[in-house]
């Protein structure tokens, strides 16, 4: 079988804050045309993985691989020279800004040369449209301002974006988790075409549905710590749901929530966390 090439790895990194071990050991590497999902609860270090990967700050300890050799991102520029692009949740676009203005944000191609050098509007805003299309987005109106888009939609402008400026590797951290079923569907959509341009893509997220449909690999953190990965064959969605939550410690939870049934609120949170927890726990 012919291995292909990871696009990124990660070899034993470990990060500490203070005393948190905030990363233990990770190894992960990224390939061309896969979607490689990072899962795991809140404090897992998700957020941590994702901005060494992005230059934000190095390792404590480990080493970032590409193309088979040691790198190291002093800062995110140097992590995007190397094709690495991170699209945050809130900062991915400028409300006040038109759709177009956002696509480019300050590398708007230009016309004419020397001293009459200017921007080329008209070229920015069909390059715009044309990329939207690309991701299956009809544009009405390149002027429109993108705080008046919804939430999935400027997803999809920083998703494009990113896949047009030549993001080898696409990093999106959470983009569902503030979005309804349908806009969700919409990010995950654009996921799965930036795929099949062969970018390679790690999607961050809480939530297993909306991972598996579009996963190639799962990899799972656990307060810093690999505590798994799998190859989607390997794995189903009720696995990843049961791994992430912790069974027994959910049933817990509804145990003690439980307790105090007589409060209404807290008899229904209690039946919900039951109807959560995995069988037998
Ligand atoms: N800059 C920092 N200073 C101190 N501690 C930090 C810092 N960044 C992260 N941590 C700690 O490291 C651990 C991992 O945090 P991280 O943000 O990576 O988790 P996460 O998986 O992204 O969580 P969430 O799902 O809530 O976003 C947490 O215990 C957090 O408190
Ligand atoms: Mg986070």
């Amino acid at each position: 079988m012919v291995q292909r090439a990871a696009l990124v790895e990660t070899r034993n990194v470990s990060k500490h804050f203070g005393g948190v071990d905030a990363l233990q050991d990770v190894t992960l590497a990224v390939f061309p045309g896969e979607v490689t999902c990072v899962l795991g609860d809140n404090g897992a270090g998700k957020s941590t993985l994702i901005k060494i990967l992005s230059g934000v700050f190095p390792p404590d300890s480990g080493e970032l691989v590409i193309g088979g050799a040691p790198v190291h991102f002093a800062n995110p520029r140097v992590a995007r020279s190397y094709g690495i692009a991170t699209v945050f949740q809130d900062l991915a676009t400028v409300p006040l800004m038109s759709l177009w203005r956002n696509f480019f944000l300050g590398n708007e191609p230009t016309k004419g040369r020397g001293p009459f050098q200017r921007m080329d509007t008209r070229r920015a805003k069909q390059v715009m449209r044309d990329e939207m299309a690309k991701m299956g987005i009809e544009v009405r109106d390149s002027d429109q301002v993108v705080g008046t888009l919804s939430g999935g939609e400027r997803q999809a402008v920083a998703i494009a974006r990113a896949v047009y400026f030549g993001a080898k590797v696409l990093i999106l951290d959470e983009p569902t988790s503030a979005l309804g079923v349908r806009q969700s569907g919409i990010v995950l959509k654009y996921i799965l075409q930036a795929r099949e341009l062969g970018r390679g893509v790690i999607l961050i997220t809480h939530n297993p549905h909306h991972a598996y449909p579009v996963g190639d690999r799962f990899v799972l953190l656990q307060r810093g710590r690999l505590l798994g990965s799998y190859r989607k064959e390997e794995t189903t969605v009720e696995h990843l749901t049961e791994m992430m939550a912790g069974g027994a410690e959910l049933k817990e939870l509804s145990h003690e929530l439980e307790a105090l049934k007589d409060i209404p609120a807290m008899a229904a949170a209690a039946r919900e966390l039951a109807a959560e927890a995995p069988e037998g726990t």
